[in-house]
């Protein structure tokens, strides 16, 4: 119950770690709004499975439904006390290879679609309220074949601590969850063998994460227990130790 009566929201819900996060904080109690890009389907099994009032879909490139998103949570609970910046993208290029357009695609979904829901939640987020983006140990050290991503990671850092901030005043905690390689579709589809193995090789505890290691985390910092942790990078990652 450490998120009773609490209302969240959190971007890229459908699936994945979003949708992991949405079921740790219904246990916890939360009232969570479930959010899709392109897998509605799977969203409504998501809401269904964590017995969601609100399904809505959100475009973190789009304003429109970002605006519409926060106003409809709003409408539906009377306030909004956490958001989760989780929407994320992935398009891996060695540097000289990466084009202009994946560039733009990455740091538009990772960065800039994180400045336009951090500000369009400002009039509804409770004094008091938290915002945990989620990072990526890429974004610690411009990990290997994405620099777009890698960049897209290091800035939404930077606007975590800008943002906290902000928004101090207000005791709202902005803080980053960076995670470590989870073991998942997006590694999949975006980690060549070889940089698994690379990956692998710094991690102190030798395995990939799975979602249950990240969870407790990001209920932590959504919860009172973290109410005096502000602009800080709270990395999960196995105890990657970067050379
Ligand atoms: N997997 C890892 O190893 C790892 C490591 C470090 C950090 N991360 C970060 O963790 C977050 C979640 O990753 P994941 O592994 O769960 O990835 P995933 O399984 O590919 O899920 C990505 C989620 O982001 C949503 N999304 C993508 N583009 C969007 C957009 N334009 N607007 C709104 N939502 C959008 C997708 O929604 P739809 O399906 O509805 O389109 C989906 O729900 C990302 O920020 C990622 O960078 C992941």
């Amino acid at each position: 119950m450490r998120l009773r009566d609490k209302v969240a929201i959190i971007t890229g819900s459908s699936r994945g770690l979003g949708a992991a996060i949405a079921e740790a904080y219904a246990k916890e109690w939360a009232d969570v709004v479930v959010t899709y890009n392109t897998s509605k389907d799977e969203a409504f099994k998501v809401a269904e499975s964590v017995s969601s009032k609100l399904v809505v879909h959100l475009d973190v490139r789009d304003r429109e439904t970002i605006k519409e998103a926060f106003k409809k949570s709003y409408e539906t609970f009377g306030k909004i006390d956490i958001l989760v910046n989780n929407a994320g993208i992935n398009r891996p290029a060695d540097f000289d290879k990466q084009t202009e357009e994946e560039w733009n695609e990455v740091i538009d979904v990772n960065l800039t679609g994180v400045f336009r829901c951090c500000q369009e939640v400002l009039p509804y987020i409770s004094d008091g309220g938290k915002i945990i983006n989620i990072g990526s140990l890429s974004g610690e050290y411009g990990g290997p074949r994405t620099p777009s991503y890698a960049v897209a990671k290091m800035g939404m850092m930077a606007l975590t601590h800008n943002l906290a901030r902000f928004l101090g005043p207000r005791n709202i905690c902005v803080n980053t969850l960076s995670p470590g390689v989870i073991a998942n579709e997006f590694t999949e589809k975006t980690m060549a063998p070889h940089v698994k193995e690379m990956a692998m090789s710094l991690l102190l505890i030798k395995r990939f994460a799975t979602y249950d290691d990240m969870v407790g985390a990001a209920v932590f910092l959504a919860s009172d227990e973290s109410n005096y942790i502000t602009a800080q990078t709270i990395s999960v990652n196995g105890g990657a130790w970067v050379r």
